[in-house]
């Protein structure tokens, strides 16, 4: 079965409804006909009843994320990819000034007047090169996207002040590297104050396990100031080189698969959804199933508003054409037709209704006895 109600399994192994709800009322669970059965109370009822049922995990039986050959790429196709970047760091030591920073730092002449509207995700160029940034409103997104299980971010920056050294929030930036096992960079921001010590930066880093490499450790640390704009391309250049290291690879041949990392409802445009695509390549006319929305790749708006025909691996845009505004995390996939993306949003779209039904869903006890 795939998603089963209480009186759906009852009609299944055709036993009265009343049995059913009495068996699982003497194990003390209280559930109403409409209510889903969980996998446990599945083969309880089924050894009671005497039958044989087979449960597949609902999400399993439709998850288009599966569907991806990705795992099966061929080596040959694999090029390299740009790195995805997110900055995190304590509260005031200049995550959001530093992203302005270097965003600013790379605008061209003729977008002068400094960018300061917030996007989610911003790609800039060094020596030829993309690096992707990540704009993550706090640490909440990056793990709900590592709790789907979208590693998207390559390299984390992370912001200290040097004048104000390593703080509870610093501390829980490295905790969350460390454990998602993504390499560090250390940007000592604030470097234009007087009191700026990045020595003491680096010693109290260090002690968290994040070694300098001028102290012989394998951690770049970059002395910055967002407020007077230095520092920023030998960031940019520790990022590159950290890059090369990992030898990031995507196939730019392959159908897309991108995850969103941020999404709204705009007004003219209907949903919209910034995306970063993490292989494939994503393009005008691609039929798209993001959760429970679907549709077809409509306009892809650069971070600086372009008009774009498509992006490649690590790259970021605004997508317009989805049915309905997915949450961020979403994993947004092409599908080969129209029909294919528009069933695998239904079936998603059914199953959360459903989970939001049989979560909502209290049973009475007065209830409960007027169904036995
Ligand atoms: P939250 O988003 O609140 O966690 O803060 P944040 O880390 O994004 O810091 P934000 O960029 O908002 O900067 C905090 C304060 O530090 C602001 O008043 C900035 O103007 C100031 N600031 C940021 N970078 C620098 C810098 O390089 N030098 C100096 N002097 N001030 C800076
Ligand atoms: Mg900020």
């Amino acid at each position: 079965p795939e998603d089963i109600r209480v009186y759906e399994f009852a009609d299944k192994v055709r036993q009265p409804l009343s049995e059913v709800i009495k068996i699982l009322f003497n194990l003390g669970m209280m559930v109403t006909k409409n209510d889903f059965l969980g996998k446990d109370e599945i083969e309880i009822l089924a050894s009671e009843f005497g039958v044989e049922v087979t449960t597949i995990d609902p999400k399993d039986a439709f998850n288009y994320e599966d569907s991806y050959e990705e795992d099966n790429e061929d080596s040959a196709d694999l090029e390299e990819r740009p790195p995805v970047i997110t900055i995190m760091g304590h509260v005031d030591h200049g995550k959001t000034s530093l992203l302005d920073a270097i965003r600013n730092a790379k605008v061209a002449h003729g977008e002068a007047g400094g960018i300061t509207q917030h996007i989610g995700a911003y790609s800039v160029e060094q020596h030829g090169k993309l690096i992707t940034f990540l704009d993550t409103p706090g640490h909440e997104a990056f793990s709900s996207m590592r709790a789907r299980g979208a590693q998207l971010t390559d390299i984390i920056v992370i912001v200290v002040a040097a004048d104000d050294g390593v703080k509870p929030q610093t501390r829980e930036s490295v905790k969350h590297a460390q454990e998602a096992k993504v390499p560090v960079i250390v940007a000592i921001n604030k470097m234009d104050k007087p009191g700026a010590n990045p020595d003491m930066v680096k010693a109290q880093m260090a002690e968290l396990g994040l070694n300098p490499v001028d102290w012989g450790g394998d951690v770049e640390f970059v002395g910055v100031s967002a407020k007077a704009m230095t520092g920023i391309d030998e960031l940019l250049e520790a990022i590159l080189l950290q890059a090369e290291i990992m030898e990031l690879k995507a196939n730019p041949n392959n159908m897309a698969k991108a995850v969103v990392v941020e999404s709204t409802l705009e007004k003219g445009r209907g949903p919209v959804a910034t995306v970063i695509v993490q292989n494939g390549t994503l393009k005008i006319g691609d039929n798209i199933v993001c959760g429970s929305a679907y549709g077809r790749v409509r306009a892809l708006i650069s971070d600086r508003k372009a008009q774009l025909q498509k992006i490649g691996p690590s790259e970021t845009a605004v997508v317009v054409g989805l049915s309905d505004v997915p949450p961020s995390g979403e994993i947004l996939m092409v599908m080969e037709s129209d029909k294919e993306a528009r069933e695998f949003a239904q079936k998603r779209y059914e199953y959360d209704r459903h989970r939001e039904l049989s979560h909502s869903t209290k049973t009475t006890l007065d209830e409960l006895s007027s169904l036995i």
